[in-house]
């Protein structure tokens, strides 16, 4: 099986544990080499999703672990189609916070919105809208998971300041809003713990053909 964008390997080594044989492929060759040590036994290659270095119908699911958003659906789409066999499937799945009606919660979101671009509805776009549209795969199916994430607030507010739309800030614009953050989570949790309720959504298609020309015009 492919696996795309792969990063440090969070999902290759337990596709690998799952007893898979997995080439995971990503962009950037620093993430790759982190998921070469975290996945022993999968194989790792350089590629951009949107243009696969694979031959036509050599795997069985090619799947995406919080990454199919990066990629063009017009490349990626047929790329994928053509790189699996007439049987193989498509999949890809994110994770996302969600305790929507909780204080808490919707009180943080509410600093993330008034001070970011960051839009909480952005956690329910469908993934599989043109992988359904192209026409070379079955209806896509969801599967949801509900699930708790317990966290420690500094690894928690670590993660906040990777985020794209946090970075983009002006220093002490960022600088504020992580600590009303902090200052916010601090009174929420006492403990120094997050439990943060969390919803996978992944979603599969199966191979229709992949006998149809581009998509890109
Ligand atoms: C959010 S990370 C997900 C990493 C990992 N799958 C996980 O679940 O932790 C997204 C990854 O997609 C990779 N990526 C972005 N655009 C890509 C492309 N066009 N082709 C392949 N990988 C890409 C990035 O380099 C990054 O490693």
């Amino acid at each position: 099986m492919l696996e795309g964008g792969a990063g440090t390997g969070l999902a290759t080594r337990a596709l690998v544990a799952l007893g898979a044989h997995v080439v995971g492929f990503d962009l950037s060759a620093p993430m790759l080499e982190h998921a070469s040590r975290n996945a022993a036994g999968a194989y790792t290659v350089l590629a951009d999703g949107n243009h696969l270095p694979f031959a036509d119908g050599c795997a069985d699911l090619c799947c995406f672990a919080q990454s199919w958003h990066w990629l063009d659906p017009l490349d990626a789409v047929p790329e994928v189609a053509r790189v699996l066999r007439a049987d193989g499937a498509w999949a890809a799945w994110w994770s996302h916070p969600r305790a929507d009606g909780t204080a808490w919660f919707d009180q943080y979101q509410r600093l993330l919105e008034h001070s970011t671009s960051y839009d909480r509805r952005q956690r329910d776009i469908d993934w599989s809208r043109d992988v359904a549209a192209s026409r070379r795969f079955g209806p896509p199916r969801r599967i949801d998971v509900a699930w708790r994430r317990e966290v420690a607030l500094d690894v928690w507010m670590r993660d906040e300041r990777s985020k794209s739309y946090i970075g983009l800030l002006e220093p002490h614009a960022r600088d504020a809003l992580l600590t009303s953050l902090e200052a916010h989570l601090r009174l929420a949790f006492p403990g120094g713990t997050l439990t943060v309720p969390y919803e996978t959504w992944l979603w599969i298609a199966k191979c229709r053909t992949n006998k149809i020309g581009p998509l890109r015009t």
